[in-house]
C-alpha cells in the first residue's frame, strides 16, 4: 500500500476554503491529492487507512519565530523577575541574552545539536512541522556560524522544515560594550557575508538600548545585498521604530509588536509585512499583549509563534501560544489557528505550507478533539493525536 487515507474527519481546516465536516484527506508521494467531503471523494482505496472519527485535522503548525539553538537556562533570572527585577535591569547588568551567549559559546556544536534536536522532537510531538530558527547567542563570527549550522542540520536530519535567520544583531557582546560601532562593522563586513550561505533571513533586535533604527537599517541593507530577507524584532519593550523600519524595507515580518500603534499597523499592511506575534513572551514578562485584533482588522497578515528562548518565552508548543492569543490577546479561535498555520507560512514566504489542499506537501495534525477550538479551550492538555510531516506519520500510531 502506498499513501495515506484519513477518513471521517469531523472538522477539517484546509485554510483554502470553508471548514469541511465528514471529510477525507488522501496523501500520495508526500503530497495531498484530495481534501474534501467524503461524498465527493474519488476512489481512493489501496492506502493506509487512518480513522479520524470524532477528530479534527488541521495543517501542521508553522512556528515562525524561535531562538532554538542555545545552551543553559535562565530560571534564576526568571525568579528574580518575579521578585521585581525587570528584563532591562538584568540585561544592563550583563545578564539576560549575554548570559545565554556565554553558555552557548562554551557548548560544542554536537552538544548544541543534541539540545536543539530534543527541543524539535518535543515541538513535533506538539504538532509543529515548520520552524524558523534564529542564531543570536553566539555574537562572534564562528559561534554564530555554529548556531546556523546546527539549525540547518536539524532541518536535514529531523522530519521538520527549517528556515534560518542570522541574528548577530541580538545584542552587543560584552567585549564590544565600549566599541559598539566596531561590532556593527564586524557584523556587516565579516559576520554577515560568512553567515549568508547558511541563512534565509537577517533579524535585528530594534529596541532602546540594543540597536537603534539607523544601525538596523545599515545591517538590513547589507543583508539584502547578500540576498537575505528581513525579519525585525520590533516594538517589544518600547515603541522604538522597528515596525516603521520593517515597512520602509518591505521586510518579510515585524515581530513582537507589543507596543505597535494603528499607524504602525497601517504601514505594515501597506508594505505587505507580516505581523508575527509572540504572546508567550508578553506572558512570561507579565507585560501587555500585542494588539492582535487591531493588527488583524487593519488587514495585516497575522502570524503566531512561540519565540522559544530561555529568557522571555520558554514555550516549545504552539497550543499554549494559541490559548494566550485567544484568551489574553483577543483573537478568535479561528483567527488564532489560521495565524499559527497559514499566517506563519505566509510570513516565511511559503506558497504551499499551512494549507491542506491538493498538491501541497502533506503536513497535518490529527487532534484528539472534535474541533480546533479545543486547543485554546483546554490549554493544559496535549491534544495532538498524530502528526504527518511531508506525508509521513511521524507522531502517533495507526490502529489496525
Ligand atoms: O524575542 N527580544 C529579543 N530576543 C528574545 C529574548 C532573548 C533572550 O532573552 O534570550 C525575545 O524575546
Ligand atoms: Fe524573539
Amino acid at each position: 500500500m502506498s499513501g495515506l487515507l484519513l477518513t471521517g474527519i469531523s472538522h477539517l481546516v484546509t485554510n483554502a476554503g470553508p471548514v469541511i465536516s465528514d471529510a477525507v484527506v488522501a496523501v500520495e508521494d508526500g503530497r495531498v491529492i484530495y481534501a474534501g467531503s467524503d461524498d465527493d471523494a474519488p476512489g481512493l482505496e489501496g492506502r493506509i487507512h487512518i480513522d479520524c472519527a470524532g477528530k479534527a485535522v488541521i495543517p501542521g503548525f508553522v512556528d515562525a519565530h524561535t531562538h532554538l539553538v542555545f545552551a543553559g537556562d535562565r530560571s534564576a533570572e526568571f525568579a528574580r523577575r518575579l521578585g521585581g527585577a525587570t528584563y532591562a535591569d538584568i540585561a544592563a547588568e550583563g545578564g539576560g541574552i549575554l548570559s545565554t551567549v556565554e553558555a552557548t559559546r562554551s557548548a560544542t556544536e554536537e552538544e548544541l545539536f543534541d539540545l536543539t534536536a530534543a527541543r524539535v522532537r518535543r515541538m513535533l510531538a506538539a504538532g509543529t512541522t515548520t520552524i524558523e530558527i534564529k542564531s543570536g547567542y553566539g555574537l562572534e563570527p564562528e559561534a554564530e556560524l555554529k548556531l546556523l549550522r546546527v539549525a540547518r542540520r536539524v532541518g536535514r536530519e529531523l522530519p521538520v522544515t527549517v528556515k534560518t535567520t542570522f541574528l548577530g544583531a541580538h545584542s552587543v557582546p560584552t567585549e564590544f560594550k565600549e566599541r559598539r560601532d566596531a561590532y556593527i562593522r564586524l557584523l556587516i563586513e565579516e559576520m554577515l557575508p560568512a553567515a549568508a550561505p547558511l541563512s534565509d533571513y537577517c533579524d535585528v533586535f530594534v529596541e532602546d538600548g540594543v540597536f537603534d533604527v539607523d544601525e538596523a537599517r545599515e545591517i538590513f541593507t547589507a543583508a539584502s545585498r547578500l540576498g537575505l530577507g528581513a525579519r525585525v524584532h520590533a516594538e517589544q519593550l518600547s515603541r522604538s521604530g522597528g515596525a516603521m523600519l520593517a515597512a520602509e524595507l518591505s521586510a518579510s515580518s515585524a515581530d513582537h509588536l507589543d507596543n505597535a500603534t494603528e499607524e504602525d499597523a497601517a504601514a505594515l499592511e501597506e508594505s505587505g509585512v507580516a505581523a508575527v506575534l509572540v504572546p508567550g513572551a508578553s506572558y512570561t514578562l507579565r507585560s501587555s499583549q500585542a494588539p492582535g485584533p487591531m493588527l488583524w482588522r487593519s488587514g495585516c497578515t497575522v502570524a503566531l509563534a512561540t519565540d522559544c528562548n530561555p529568557g522571555t518565552s520558554y514555550f516549545e508548543s504552539m497550543a499554549p501560544i494559541i490559548s494566550l492569543a485567544v484568551v489574553q490577546m483577543g483573537l478568535t479561535p479561528e483567527q488564532a489557528i489560521w495565524a499559527a498555520t497559514r499566517g506563519g507560512a505566509v510570513s516565511l514566504g511559503y506558497d504551499e505550507k499551512g494549507l491542506i489542499t491538493p498538491g501541497v506537501p502533506a503536513d497535518m495534525v490529527v487532534l484528539d478533539a472534535p474541533s480546533p477550538t479545543h486547543i485554546p479551550y483546554r490549554p493544559g492538555t496535549n491534544l495532538v493525536d498524530k502528526v504527518i510531516s511531508a506525508g509521513r506519520l511521524v507522531i502517533g500510531h495507526i490502529d489496525v
